[in-house]
């Protein structure tokens, strides 16, 4: 069995879909849980969010190819001086060969001069085995899972629901928080199903972006903003919630879920490096951060 790592291409969508779908299955039945089915939607979704890893941060884009075809996949993103590593999956038919390793070392060359790196992990071992020893931090994590307890949101929360006219206030938020923005990036996710809600008031001002009944990104200038936010989302969701990668920083966030009377548990955590801990009043895009 011949193996090689080669640039994603546009032609890999449907394959590189079908392996982050097989691994995720798997994953699900280890964790004896029942694997769903993507909707027609967020299949388009994954799709346009592939195609533009490949356009915007071709050097980070990898698969790995063996005689049967694309059997592994990274998908990494450079902002400037951020590197983020997005996805990294391997089919389970060959995962523990080394071809995660392989694909993980492509996406760290994308990585280089870069003075911030992050990874939101899952739970697998080989994953948090890799990024430790890639030189990055560990900051463990949990997660709030559940349906919010209506009762307990607060009433006259404070906001509105935004749109693309509040990217500037998206970029003004982040570039004191994070010293970069994300901007450009939520203007992809806002274009691509997610919906936005703003809190601008006076010196409290942030934004969340949500799609599918989880966050997808917020930034905020305080804490007590950031919680509204996060508020305004448990708000609209109808169905079970997930909100993962909450680390001591983001502590506010989980007294939300506690209040909202999701459970908290153990999560996969979240690996820095060129940072002592995350921002604050910030919750990270799995593929954005
Ligand atoms: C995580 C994943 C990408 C790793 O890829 P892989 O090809 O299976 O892993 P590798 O064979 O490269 O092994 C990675 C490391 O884990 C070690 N390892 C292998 N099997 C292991 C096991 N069962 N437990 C602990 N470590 C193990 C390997 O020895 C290797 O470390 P080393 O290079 O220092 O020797 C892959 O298993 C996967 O797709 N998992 C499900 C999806 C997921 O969780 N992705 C991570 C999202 S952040």
């Amino acid at each position: 069995m011949t193996l090689s790592i080669r640039p994603m291409t546009p032609d890999d969508v449907e394959a590189v879909r079908e392996v982050v779908s097989a691994a995720n299955d798997e994953a699900d039945r280890k964790a004896g849980q029942e694997p769903s089915a993507p909707t027609a939607q967020q299949r388009e979704q994954f799709f346009r969010g592939t195609r533009r890893f490949i356009t915007e941060d071709a050097a980070g884009a990898w698969v790995a190819v063996d005689d049967d075809g694309v059997v592994g996949m990274a998908e990494a993103i450079r902002r400037g001086g951020f590197w983020g590593l997005s996805m990294l999956f391997v089919h389970p038919r060959a995962q523990s060969q080394g071809i995660g390793r392989q694909l993980l070392d492509r996406t760290l060359d994308y990585a280089r001069g870069s003075d911030v790196r992050m990874i939101m992990t899952s739970e697998d071992p080989r994953a948090l085995r890799r990024y430790a020893l890639a030189g990055l931090q560990i900051h463990p994590a949990v997660k709030g899972v559940g349906m919010v307890d209506r009762t307990a949101i607060p009433v006259d929360l404070k906001g509105r629901t935004g749109s693309a006219d509040d990217l500037d206030l998206v970029a003004a938020v982040d570039t004191a928080l994070l010293g970069r923005s994300r901007a450009a990036d939520a203007e992809f996710v806002l274009g691509n199903g997610a919906t936005l809600e703003i809190v601008d008031d006076g010196a409290h001002r942030g934004f969340a972006l949500h799609r599918d009944a989880h966050p997808n990104m917020l930034g905020a200038t305080d804490e007590q903003t950031a919680a509204a936010l996060l508020w305004r989302i448990l708000e609209k969701t109808t169905d079970k919630t997930e909100i993962y990668c909450l680390t001591a920083a983001q502590d506010w966030a989980v007294r939300v879920c506690l209040a909202a009377r999701l459970a908290v548990s153990g999560s996969g955590p979240l690996f820095i490096s060129g940072m002592d801990h995350p921002a604050g009043p910030w919750l990270p895009s799995g593929w954005y951060f």
